[in-house]
């Protein structure tokens, strides 16, 4: 299971050190659970010279690499602060930022070409649910920036579900509703490559995930984890849902040995 902590532009430096500080100092992560945190840009060469109880991610990267490309960072800059993860894909890019599937296709390259994971966020519009075209967004976002990756890369490779209508509106996709778009990836990943690595990606699920909802929504067959948006700027919070990944992790071992 993983949880990652996605803060968007939120924390000034100060508060970052003391969350990073405050999630080191609490008890050993469960079993079977990794956690991930994604502070703003600026924070991230700071916080990567040390080792935390947690995975560094960066929220964005560029699809370039180096050169007069202002403004801009390359996968390999990330890699050479510290960084283990990075989000591409997330709506509010796709949405505000002008990050296209071409974009998204090119950056989930770059940052698996500079040997970072890529947590690769699609999902589908309140519009889209109701015309029932959810499925093929969700299956065409997968088909544009993961269909051609080689298998050699897939063990760095992690989904993100993030159902745009549940980001940050306090609206959540039932466990039935994650789990059956989950299955759907999936099986897209089984038809693409195998069933092992189907079956090794994690897919987590984001949006409005808190700690009155993780155990419900983590106790699904196919969420292995979530991105947490709001619910990760609070570190007590955050690491209820981390440990709602633990006790998720512990049933499927028991559920595994019993069968
Ligand atoms: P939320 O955000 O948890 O605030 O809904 C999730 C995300 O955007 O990753």
């Amino acid at each position: 299971m993983l949880v990652a902590g996605n803060w968007k532009s939120n924390k000034s430096f100060n508060e970052a050190k003391e969350f990073a500080n405050a999630l080191t100092s609490m008890p050993p992560l469960p079993d079977g659970v990794e956690m991930m945190i994604a502070p703003p840009a600026p924070y991230l060469a700071a916080l990567g010279s040390t080792p935390w109880a947690f995975r560094l991610g960066a929220q964005n990267v560029s699809a370039t690499g180096p050169g007069a490309h202002t403004g801009e960072f390359t996968a390999d800059m990330l890699q050479g602060c510290g960084v283990h993860d990075v989000i591409v894909g997330h709506s509010e890019r796709r949405e505000g930022y002008g990050d296209g599937d071409e974009v998204v296709a090119e950056k989930v390259n770059r940052v698996l070409e500079a040997g970072l994971r890529v947590v690769f966020c699609c999902g589908e519009s309140l519009q889209d649910r109701q015309s029932d075209v959810h499925f093929d967004k969700v299956l065409r976002q997968m088909e544009s920036a993961i269909l051609h990756l080689p298998a050699e890369v897939m063990d760095r490779v992690v989904v993100a579900y993030e159902p745009i209508w549940a980001i940050g509106t306090g609206l959540t996709a039932t466990a039935a509703q994650a789990q059956e778009m989950h299955a759907a990836i999936r099986g897209w990943l089984r038809e693409a490559h195998d069933e092992d690595i189907a079956g090794a990606v994690p897919i987590l699920y984001g949006g409005s995930c808190k700690p009155s909802n993780a155990d419900e929504l983590f106790a699904c067959q196919d969420v292995d984890g979530g991105l947490i948006g709001g619910a990760s700027l609070d570190s007590v919070m955050f690491r209820e849902i981390v440990d709602a990944a633990g006790r998720a992790h512990a049933a499927q071992v028991e559920a595994t040995s019993a069968a």
